[in-house]
């Protein structure tokens, strides 16, 4: 396969610029010796490194594959430069700086190269996520019979694949009993603008992250339509979720009328605008999108997956536009009668990332065969 021979050949011209650098800066033999062990060691360890890297990036944020990057080289730098004080005791202390410090350029340009590698054959490396938004349906028992069944079933599914399901506020703490051990995390279907306080019928952003909440869905179509949620609200609910540590699943998404006058970009931008503009870049890197067109939630009726592209490359644009490159990582989910027969299609897209579901989400079944239309 393509992928495999690229990496064998990177993994050899490693090898053979390790054993120049020997060369040319005219090591003794002992040293010449540590480089070619070290060649071999970086080699192999690079490989199994590699491909780590490559199996948990999907899984990983962007925060936390910058940390991953970093501790990578900062562990293999340490390892690498304390080594050789023990293996090469009679190397004069130059030879051995000389020597530590090859090594630890390797290592970075390494690193480096495995980092481009995954990016040049995998360009498409963001998260994939599956999140099941229940709404104000199911009583407890059936809400932990509904999480149980997708425990059950989530092996159906590729482990690249993210699922969250996001059950009322009533039973998030016995839904996150029945997930407990599973990869299945929780999420909120909202939360409070203010912290605490005497705010009768509200729910604080930390009450559901103390209940073991990850996510949390804000600015969802319904909650602006039926509760007048704000953009000024929306900004200040995102503040409550970052401080408390939950990813916030943004939403945006025009109506029926505003599509057909055409004035669906203008209005996904000026949702963007006026409340992710104002996050800082480290908020950003913690960010689901959820764009969900209003007329086609629950309608039955579906964007095509070329227009779900096409507003997703927007968006994409609109963020890259505050965000730069950053945004090519932001996960952007669709959301509008989702289900198995279409997902495949519609995730099949360059800029969709996975999808917000509702009605589907509501059976273990078609949830799970929805994550199934990444491939298996
Ligand atoms: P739907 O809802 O899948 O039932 O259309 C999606 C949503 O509103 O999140």
């Amino acid at each position: 396969m393509k992928k495999r021979t690229t990496g064998s050949a990177l993994a050899l011209r490693i090898c053979f610029v390790m054993v120049l650098v020997a060369f040319l800066l005219n090591f003794n033999d002992l040293a010449l010796k540590s480089i070619v062990f070290y060649a071999v060691l970086l080699v192999a360890g690079g490989l199994i490194w590699g491909r780590l890297v490559m199996a948990l990036w999907p899984k990983l944020t962007q925060k936390a594959r910058a940390r991953f990057g970093v501790i990578s080289y900062g562990a293999s730098f340490s390892g690498g430069t304390l080594l050789p004080i023990r293996f090469g005791e009679d190397i004069a202390t130059g030879e051995r700086i000389a020597l530590q410090l090859t090594i630890a350029i390797t290592i970075g340009i390494w690193i480096a190269l495995i980092y481009r590698f995954i990016y040049k054959n995998k360009p498409n490396m963001r998260k994939k996520i599956v999140a099941g938004n229940w709404k104000m349906n199911t009583l407890p028992a059936e809400g932990v019979e509904l999480a149980k069944g997708v425990v059950a079933k989530r092996a159906l599914a590729s482990n690249e694949v993210n699922f969250i399901v996001c059950p009322p506020f009533t039973h998030l703490a016995q839904v996150a009993e029945a997930l407990k051990g599973s990869s299945i995390a929780l999420g909120a279907q909202n939360c409070a603008a203010e912290a605490k306080g005497a705010y009768t019928g509200e729910v604080a952003a930390s009450m559901i992250a103390a209940l073991g909440c990850k996510y949390v869905i804000l600015g969802h179509s319904e909650r602006r339509q039926y509760y007048g949620e704000t953009s000024a609200t929306l900004n200040r609910k995102m503040e409550q979720a970052y401080a408390n540590k939950l990813t916030p699943i943004y939403c945006v998404g025009e109506n029926l009328a505003e599509r057909e006058a055409g004035k669906h970009f203008e209005v996904v931008k000026v949702q963007i605008e006026e409340v992710i503009y104002n996050l800082t870049a480290e908020q950003f890197a913690d960010l689901v999108i959820a764009y969900e067109p209003v007329w086609a939630i629950g309608t039955g009726k579906t964007a095509t997956a070329e227009q779900a592209q096409e507003i997703h490359a927007y968006i994409r644009k609109v963020l890259a536009a505050k965000f730069g490159a950053a945004a090519a990582e932001c996960p952007i989910l669709y959301g509008g009668s989702c289900k198995p027969s279409n997902a495949a299609e519609i995730f099949a897209k360059e800029d969709v990332d996975g999808g917000l579901i509702g009605g589907a989400a509501l059976k273990a079944d078609d949830f799970i065969a929805i994550g199934q239309g990444f491939g298996a």
